[in-house]
């Protein structure tokens, strides 16, 4: 525990706030971190990043990618969610699309938002912020929680009704349940505290504790169980629901459903694994640098969006996603 105090108070303030955009990288059934070396995984994700994303994926990911849809070009981590589809009253599903976030450079394809914070936007809590280890991996939330998690669940996980990209209140629970002008975001909050010992976890969450409040007000302190505090990770996700608002159906009922039977939302989580290049991201967590200005070796070393583009993944597991389907990819169908 030695380091950790000392680390404490050599810590100064430290501002840096990191923003960026990541195009999709691939969309198929795999889960190497949940369902590792299974091909198909049981429910369909959009992920992001490196090209090393597999069914099986061990170690230092750093080592193996060769490119990564992300504008730093040192992250080679992957970041991903379920996906989301609209059912229609006829019992036909197809895949909502992904829409570039709003404040990112234009021709983004699909993806996600990726943030990376301190204790809050603008402030470390004079805490020394310790960057994720090679190897290092996380998931929030869970697909088998289906009503409103107790005290344990996580308020940062949540639905925003878009009018336009930049709304972002209220967060709400659960899927928003009136057709949304400009599309729904869903965002994942992971937990921020780490146990300072494991990469990983049986559940892969137990390695790490939740101090997240609503939105991205300063999370409350870690507790001596896990007392490193690590960036704050944060994914937003925009879904371009609006050729589907005029599909809605007459009952009033919420026609949106994530990729493993989720119509309500309690379900909603997200996976990570690290994958940053050397000491990138820790370099990054001590600087001041916010948003763009962290680009162009400041001290991130970034990339044009047609290089984001180029980057993917070749599908391992080949089905139908697109266009009406009878049901969900892996899932079998609901009945009315
Ligand atoms: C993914 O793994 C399979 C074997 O499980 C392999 O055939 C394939 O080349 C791998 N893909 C990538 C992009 O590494
Ligand atoms: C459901 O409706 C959509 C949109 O009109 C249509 O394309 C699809 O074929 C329909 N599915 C069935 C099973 O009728």
């Amino acid at each position: 525990m030695k380091w950790l105090s000392l680390a404490l108070v050599l810590a100064g303030p430290s501002e840096a706030a990191l923003r960026f955009g990541c195009s999709t990288v691939s969309i198929q059934r795999l889960d190497p971190l949940v369902e590792p070396g299974k091909i198909p995984s049981a429910h369909l994700h959009q992920i992001v990043g490196g090209n090393a994303f597999n069914a099986t994926m061990v170690g230092d990911i750093s080592e193996k990618a060769t490119c990564t849809t992300c504008t730093f070009s040192e992250d080679f981590s992957n970041y991903w969610t379920a996906v989301m589809f609209f059912r229609h009253t006829n019992g036909s599903y197809k895949r909502v699309p992904l829409m570039q976030n709003t404040a990112l450079p234009n021709g983004i394809n699909g993806g996600m938002t990726i943030y990376y914070t301190q204790q809050d936007f603008t402030s470390n809590g004079n805490q020394k912020i310790t960057a994720f280890k090679p190897g290092f991996r996380m998931t929030v939330g869970s697909p088998t929680y289906s009503a409103a998690p107790s005290s344990s669940g996580n308020p940062g996980l949540r639905f925003v009704c878009l009018d336009n990209k930049a709304t972002r209140f209220p967060e709400l629970p659960t899927f928003p349940t009136k057709p949304c002008k400009g599309g729904i975001m869903t965002v994942h909050h992971f937990p921020a505290c780490w146990d300072g010992k494991n990469l990983d976890s049986p559940d892969h969450q137990s390695h790490m504790y939740n101090t997240v409040r609503e939105a991205f007000t300063p999370a409350g302190p870690c507790p001596a169980s896990h007392p490193v505090r690590m960036p704050q990770l944060a994914y937003e996700t925009l879904w371009d629901t609006t050729q589907f608002n005029d599909m809605w159906p007459t009952d009033g009922s919420q026609p949106f459903v994530l990729s493993f039977g989720d119509h309500v939302g309690y379900g909603t989580h997200a996976d990570y694994v690290f994958g940053w290049k050397g000491d990138s991201l820790q370099r990054a967590m001590d600087s001041s640098c916010m948003f763009t200005a962290c680009e162009n070796g400041r001290p991130l070393k970034s990339q044009s969006v047609a290089d984001m583009n180029k980057c993917s993944v070749k599908s391992t597991v080949h089905e139908n996603i697109d266009g009406w389907l009878t049901s969900l990819p892996g899932q079998p169908s609901m009945s009315m």
